[in-house]
């Protein structure tokens, strides 16, 4: 099976959406004769369904099914959804939520589930023992609870119609499950992986306190992204607790990762070490972030700031989730990443999160935008262009094959 195109593949679309992202905010500053709403939605498809699930998918295939003789079965499911993204990504930037783009997407959650059995069924005794598997199961079962979300899209527009809270909240179920739950619990699969490997796993009885911890948390700050529509302040409880669950969950990881960091960085190499730190800090960023939103006045203006969620969730694409992936990605020899890619990158990030965050904090006190501000955040997101071209590129490089 030739993973490493499976993964040029994953980059191909990591490079496309950072492309369309650039166009969706040069938007601002020249005339594009194009549809802002539904570059929008193909940005945001291709980035989730295309860039992150194929990425995690070919790392799970790598990690537990590669030695098993499945390859022509595989290669199917592989080809199948790959068609439905494709599909997906020539249909929503010239009509939207229409025919087309809804049968595709409704295609990928078959071909995700499709997978799922696929994968479960092939795991032996011995894997399902290991912790790492543990987490990866679970983030599979969180990624088939997300679907709910774009399945009830179609009974709630039949009835109640788009504009119905309820119809944001289906969006915003499926985007909670898809990175806090699949996503996020993945890599922390991915990372376990890392640490079984060098017989750095957690002992049984904290292994239990983090799941379960890492599991509630990510259950019940699904709450934070009802808080919108001000409901009853138990849901502001229950929200705040899961902030507090996963931020502990987090604690235990990171005091085991802290404990056995000097034998870890004598097996990892160095920029793999140093994507998965800054990772973590991201992660860190965003989980106090998310606590903070729990508090009814925050909550208030920040679901109403549509800078501040749109940093929020680029906080955790970009720099939580796509920096871990580009890190076990390379720890799995399947990406080559050219070294002065990653300080680009870094820059492109940081440079255009602070832009949008301080854009956010200005329409909340009521200050005005200086007027470069559009030039500035264009430039900066020409530089992710470049970092993840550059990425792209290099794995198509004689000398890095
Ligand atoms: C690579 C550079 C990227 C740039 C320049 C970029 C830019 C943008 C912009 C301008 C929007 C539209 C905001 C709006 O008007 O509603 C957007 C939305 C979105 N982006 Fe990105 N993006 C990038 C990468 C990513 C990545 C890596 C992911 C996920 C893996 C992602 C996921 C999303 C999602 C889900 C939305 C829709 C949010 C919503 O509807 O509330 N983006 N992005």
């Amino acid at each position: 099976m030739d993973l490493k195109k499976h993964v040029q593949i994953a980059l191909g679309y990591f490079l496309i959406i950072a492309v369309l992202g650039l166009v969706l905010r040069l938007f601002q500053v020249v005339d594009i004769p194009a549809n802002y709403r539904f570059v929008v939605h193909t940005h945001s498809h291709i980035a989730l369904l295309g860039w992150v699930y194929t990425a995690i998918t070919t790392l799970l295939y790598f990690h537990y099914v590669k030695d098993k003789p499945i390859a022509k079965k595989y290669r199917r499911i592989f080809w199948s959804t790959q068609l439905t993204i494709v599909g997906m990504l020539v249909s929503f930037p010239f009509t939207g939520y229409a025919f087309f783009s809804i049968l595709f997407s409704t295609l990928f959650l078959l071909a995700s589930y499709w997978f799922t059995y696929f994968f479960l069924k092939q795991i032996d005794a011995d894997q399902k023992q290991r912790q790492s598997f543990k987490l990866i199961r679970v983030a599979l079962w969180f990624m088939i609870l997300s679907s709910i979300g774009p399945w009830a899209l179609g009974g709630i527009m039949t009835t109640l119609g788009s504009s119905s809270p309820w119809y944001r909240n289906a969006i915003y179920f499926f985007l909670h499950f898809q990175y806090n739950g699949w996503f996020i619990v993945a890599l922390c699969g991915f990372l376990f992986v890392v640490l079984e490997r060098y017989k750095l796993s957690l002992s049984k009885k904290s292994f239990r306190v983090f799941f379960l911890l890492l599991n509630w948390g990510v259950l019940l700050s699904f709450f934070l992204s009802v808080l919108w529509m001000k409901p009853h302040p138990v849901f502001y409880i229950l929200a705040g607790v899961g902030g507090v669950l996963q931020l502990a969950a987090f604690g235990i990881l990171f005091r085991k990762i802290y404990t056995s960091f000097q034998r870890l960085k004598e097996q990892l190499s160095l920029p793999i070490t140093r994507l998965l730190i800054a990772s973590g800090i991201f992660l860190l960023v965003k989980l106090i972030a998310q606590l903070i939103g729990a508090f009814p006045e925050a909550a208030q203006s920040i679901s109403a700031n549509i800078d501040l969620v749109i940093s929020y969730l680029h906080w955790t694409f970009l720099g939580v989730v796509s920096v871990a992936l580009l890190a076990f990605l390379n720890s799995a020899k399947l990406i080559y990443i050219p070294k002065l890619s990653i300080p680009l990158y870094l820059f492109g990030f940081l440079a255009t999160e602070t832009l949008i965050f301080y854009k956010g904090i200005l329409v909340w006190i009521g200050g005005s935008l200086s007027a470069n501000y559009h030039y500035f955040l264009t430039f900066a997101s020409i530089s992710l262009v470049l970092a993840i071209g550059w990425v792209f590129m290099a794995q198509f490089s004689s000398k890095n094959r």
